[in-house]
């Protein structure tokens, strides 16, 4: 589903990322664990395709970093749902259109994008609040929407990005909870953290990396 075979990355002279593999199978989920500044969020852009390996392959499904063209990066993106620490949310629309908002730019008649959005907020847990401004919403609600709007085009693999990085513990159980779900009903799921302890509840399995290298 997902796979890096000795991937290297450069910016600026510095050496971010070193001779990566990684082989993370459709319905997997791993947890890439490392202190701040280890490349995390470097690796989890390659796989989205935001970045380019300076040196190996990225390959996602059926797509390779090296030979992907232009016009099918939409919709590699659209394949590789992404959460993050600060949400990203569009801030003046309610629950309903920041979900929709994905499905628009595909071309998706309404009526099927009302029923897709619908049903993804249950999955979720959030539909009691499908046309409330996102600014009304708690952080642990904010994610539930972003995790809605990261599923809404099923994806191959579900990137989270820190996903519990500004909720508190309550919440952090809670949207943990939510994306182990979502990888049982068949997401692979990459997450991204700096906190051990969360790993050490999940019983996943883990990668950790250290200065751009996998150490164990
Ligand atoms: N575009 C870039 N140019 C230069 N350095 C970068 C760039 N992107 C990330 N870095 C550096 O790469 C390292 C890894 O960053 P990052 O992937 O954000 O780590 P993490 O997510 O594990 O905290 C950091 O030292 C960061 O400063
Ligand atoms: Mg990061």
């Amino acid at each position: 589903m997902v796979k890096l075979n000795g991937v290297w990355y450069r910016a600026d002279g510095n050496t971010i990322l070193e001779n990566i593999r990684l082989d993370i199978k459709s319905g997997e989920f791993v947890s890439i664990v490392g202190p701040s500044g280890a490349g995390k969020s470097t690796l989890l852009r390659l796989i989205h395709m935001e970045i380019f390996p300076t040196r190996g392959v990225v390959e996602v499904a059926n797509y390779k970093s090296n030979t992907i063209m232009e016009k099918e990066i939409p919709h590699l993106r659209r394949k590789t749902g992404v959460i993050f620490q600060d949400f990203k949310l569009l801030e003046d629309r309610d629950v309903f259109e920041n979900v929709a908002f994905a499905l628009w730019a595909t071309g998706v008649r309404r009526s099927r994008i009302k029923k897709k959005v619908f049903k993804v907020l249950a999955e979720v847990g959030i539909s009691h609040k499908r046309f409330t401004p996102v600014v009304q919403l708690s952080g642990g609600e904010k994610q539930r929407v972003a995790i809605a709007r990261a599923i809404v085009n099923d994806p191959y693999v579900l990137l989270a990005d820190e996903p519990t990085g500004n909720l508190d513990p309550d919440a952090t159980e809670d949207i943990v909870g939510l994306i182990k779900r979502i990888n049982k009903m068949g997401v692979a799921v990459l997450m991204a953290t700096h906190k051990t302890e969360l790993v050490k509840i999940l019983k996943e399995k883990t990668v950790r990396i250290e200065q751009g290298r996998i150490v164990s």
